[in-house]
């Protein structure tokens, strides 16, 4: 247009673009100006024909294709627009398999088996275990008096909870653990990940995950009533072959590893320079700051959908084809919605952030384990480290344009 929103060649691709300063300036002046904004991506993408997307930055946006599956599919392009970029044919048709991608009526199939381990009960069932878990995550790094808040406590979490989750054995813990830290192949050279080895985990923990699947397969009596025979080994209400269950494995490792991973830390660098969020969380546990948290952390800056059809999205036209971003990390401070998106006030109530998704078929599966584990380990902080402080220059950013992430955190825990 004649008066463009932002610099020709600015893109919400590049993860320089956010190092440092999350949520951007460029989202308020975007919703303002163009809340349906064309991200030109002169280099193209992998796989893909076309040369952009539209970057969606309103609340009410984000929602609304979130809730239009027919209109706006996930098949393909759901995946983060860093895979997109990087990804060979063959790796887009196996992204097809993990439930992220499908469209209803496939979705729909896979989503009510696997939600049976998902329900309020499955959850509470864990509860005992991850609470004695956080506490002895907390306990072992506090007893060494200061160290790195994310490698210490943030990591450690999430990867217990998916193996507590689906029942992987402690002895083979450490294996799994590995291959989910180097599944999500970073844009961060520091991590030195490449793809050969990214793609070579997560073949290992297909497998791996296969082989449970299989063994529930031959001997259902043996497993009954654990979780992996719950969504493999059911008779007559649906089951996942082994296959399927192999996917899904790799789908909980990296969609509930990093994402309450940089939750957990962002949550612990608010807390921290906030002081008085810190006391009231001491003195009242209020049950709204794990919702708050998240809307400030904001772990999953977008995921995409595709336009099935020629359409129009805030008076903005998008063709057949085009794909679409949900900037989750806009929405959350859109001024529309949230007073003074810019406080971390943990009893804000009601807190409608689409940290967790837009809503419709693939908001979040581990929203209320993800709540669990932030309240977990923020009541064994409270505990057993309340006069935790900074120690060092603050955070050090994860470089990637679609993960909110912290990296490392040095704090001496009082
Ligand atoms: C989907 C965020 C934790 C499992 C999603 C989506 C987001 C998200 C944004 C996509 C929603 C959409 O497209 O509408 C988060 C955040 C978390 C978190 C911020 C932590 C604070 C977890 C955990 C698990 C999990 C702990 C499981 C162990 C999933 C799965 C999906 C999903 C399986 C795909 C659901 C589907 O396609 O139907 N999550 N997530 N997430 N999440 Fe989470």
């Amino acid at each position: 247009s004649s008066c463009p929103a932002l610099p020709d060649g600015f893109d919400f691709t590049d993860p320089d673009v956010y190092q440092e300063r999350v949520p951007l300036p460029e989202f308020a002046l975007l919703r303002e100006t163009a809340p349906v904004w064309w991200n030109r991506q002169p280099r193209g993408v992998a796989g893909f024909d076309d040369e952009g997307y539209w970057v969606v930055t309103r609340h009410a946006d984000v929602k609304e294709v979130s809730t239009r599956p027919e209109l706006f599919s996930s098949n393909l392009n759901t995946a983060v627009i860093r895979f997109a970029g990087h990804m060979s044919r063959d790796q887009i048709d196996v992204q097809k398999l993990i439930m992220l991608n499908m469209d209803p009526p496939e979705h729909t199939r896979v989503r009510q088996i696997v939600q049976r381990g998902f329900t309020p009960r499955a959850i509470r069932a864990l509860e005992n275990a991850l609470r004695e878990r956080a506490e002895r995550i907390v306990r072992e790094a506090t007893d060494r008096g200061s160290g790195d808040f994310v490698t210490d406590i943030a990591v450690e979490l999430p990867l217990q909870a998916i193996a507590e989750l689906i029942g992987v054995p402690q002895q083979d813990r450490t294996r799994i653990f590995d291959w989910s830290n180097k599944m999500v192949a970073y844009d961060d050279p520091e991590y030195a990940i490449t793809e050969e080895i990214g793609t070579q985990s997560a073949a290992e923990l297909v497998s791996y995950a296969m082989t449970m699947a299989e063994a529930r397969k031959e001997c259902p009596a043996r497993y009954a009533g654990d979780i992996v025979s719950r969504l493999v080994a059911a008779e007559g209400e649906g089951n996942l072959n082994p296959d399927e269950f192999g996917f899904f494995v790799i789908l909980l490792a990296v969609a509930g590893n990093e994402t309450t991973r940089n939750a957990i830390s962002h949550g612990m660098h608010a807390f921290l320079t906030h002081p008085d969020q810190w006391e009231l969380f001491r003195a009242a546990r209020p049950d709204t700051a794990a919702e708050e948290i998240v809307r400030w952390a904001t772990p999953v800056v977008s995921f995409q959908r595709t336009a099935t059809q020629d359409t129009e999205l805030a008076g903005q036209k998008i063709s057949a084809g085009e794909r679409v971003g949900l900037f989750y990390s806009s929405a959350n401070n859109d001024p529309e919605v949230f007073e003074d998106p810019h406080l971390f006030d943990i009893a804000r109530d009601p807190n409608p952030h689409l940290g967790f998704g837009g809503g419709g078929p693939h908001f979040c599966l581990g929203k209320s384990l993800a709540v669990l584990e932030i309240n977990l380990i923020f009541n064994a902080m409270a505990d057993l480290a309340p006069g935790i402080s900074l120690a060092g220059p603050g955070p050090r950013r994860l470089r990637s344009a679609w993960l909110n992430g912290i990296k490392e955190l040095r704090v001496d825990y009082g």
